[in-house]
């Protein structure tokens, strides 16, 4: 494999470690953007863009949508758009909840999205999110990341419970209690920690969303290093495939748009997610600031293309029956194309052939994935960006097993296919 395959992943990996929670990914997103010559634009101000321009807006510190502005305009060339979604599966902290039980202080956590639970007992668990501090104008906000073992949640012994193997059904209230002190004696122990961490006082604390992650680092495996081996592939992957793609932008002609959401795991229907605005507000800003005529928003709209990134089941060696014979995505060879007959996924014959063109010109291979058609299809961002929207979307991934554990693995040659695709489609 040639070095510049393995240090893209490598460099996924450093992304994914740095990016604990969804604000941390934006802020890590932010700043990459910046180093690369692109201006924050605020919504609630007047915008002046220009054609060559880069520019980026955010949504609750945990959303961000960059874009290049084209040389022609948008009527003439339509908006090109990859999508991603930077949260996933994560124990969200209950932050009123610190309790004793056993002599142990506790505190409960609510589980964000569909993680595989069992994946998460027995791990070192940092903490990390936003946090609003009380300052004497009112609120600053904070992010938090404790990269050391605060919290712990032990699986129960097999001695104790001799079934556990034949599976242990969760109680989410009962069972997901994270151990963070051993002194029945210590009292705000949360807040401790996080004022110590913030270097602030423990009574400015206000309003948090926080979050239980594995501090293990993600790592390159394999004989070969052909696995990248780590948390929150699904879908960090993809926004790290997006951003490289829209950095190697150069003059170009069509409008080059890169959507990093918030909330796809429990649906996007929020102000930061994909079945908010957010997209359509930037969209139609840009088109206004630049038009000639009153139509130009539609005409550019209907002239746009949705790539909607984000992971795809590979087939599992000791699970092969879970697959459609007819559709068995491998691991590192190449993006995956998303079919369903009842649009959980956006991707159309038309769009589907758009996506394959682009695969064959750039030398890369594709595959294609539809669930067994007794097994009910995931979604993801495409169906509903596609449809509020009304811009032709594919829905494309990148193979991978055990998405929503802990530790999910992908395929390190994947992530360089991905990303010269994505390259490709924004340069065209
Ligand atoms: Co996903």
């Amino acid at each position: 494999m040639k070095p510049e395959i393995k240090n893209l992943a490598k460099d996924l990996i450093r992304f994914i470690d740095a990016s604990p929670t969804a604000f941390h990914a934006t802020e890590n997103i932010e700043s990459t953007l910046k180093k690369n010559g692109f201006l924050q634009l605020a919504e609630d101000v007047s915008w002046k863009i220009k054609k060559g321009g880069k520019y980026f807006v955010k949504r609750n510190d945990s959303s961000i949508i960059a874009f290049v502005i084209g040389s022609k305009s948008p009527t003439q060339s339509g908006f090109h758009i990859a999508g991603a979604h930077t949260d996933s599966p994560l124990l969200k902290i209950k932050t009123e909840t610190e309790n004793c039980a056993a002599g142990i202080i506790r505190v409960a956590t609510e589980t964000y999205g569909g993680p595989l639970i069992n994946t998460w007992f027995d791990r070192n668990l940092g903490i990390a999110g936003k946090v609003m501090v009380k300052t004497s104008k009112g609120y600053s906000v904070k992010l938090l990341k404790i990269d050391k073992p605060i919290a712990v949640i032990p699986s129960l012994a097999i001695h104790l419970n001799r079934e556990a193997n034949k599976g242990f059904e969760f109680n989410p209230q009962n069972h997901l209690q994270a151990v963070i002190s051993t002194d029945p004696k210590d009292k705000e122990v949360l807040k401790a920690i996080i004022a110590k961490e913030l270097k602030i006082k423990k009574e400015n604390i206000g309003e948090m969303d926080i979050f239980f992650y594995d501090l293990e680092k993600g790592k390159l495996c394999g004989s070969e290093e052909e696995l990248i081996s780590s948390g929150r592939v699904d879908n960090l992957q993809m926004c790290h495939s997006i951003l490289e793609a829209l950095l190697s932008i150069g003059k170009n002609e069509k409008t080059a748009v890169a959507a990093f959401y918030d909330n796809e795991e429990i649906g996007s229907k929020t102000l930061m997610g994909a079945d908010s605005n957010f997209m359509r507000s930037i969209l139609e800003r840009i088109t206004l600031l630049l038009a000639t005529g009153k139509d130009d928003f539609y005409r550019a709209i209907s002239k746009s293309f949705l790539i909607s990134a984000d992971g795809a089941h590979a087939q599992h060696p000791n699970f092969p029956e879970k697959h459609d014979p007819g559709y068995v995505p491998k691991l590192n060879k190449g993006p995956v194309i998303k079919l369903s007959a009842t649009f959980r996924y956006a991707t159309t014959a038309e769009s589907s052939a758009y996506f394959v063109q682009l695969c064959e010109k750039n030398n890369v291979p594709f595959q294609k994935m539809a669930n067994r058609s007794d097994v009910p299809s995931g979604s993801t961002i495409g169906p509903l960006s596609s449809a509020t929207l009304g811009i032709k979307a594919v829905d494309v991934g990148n193979a991978m097993w055990a998405m929503h554990s802990v530790r999910e693995t992908a395929g390190t040659l994947d992530h360089w296919y991905m990303t010269q695709t994505l390259i490709s489609f924004f340069r065209e």
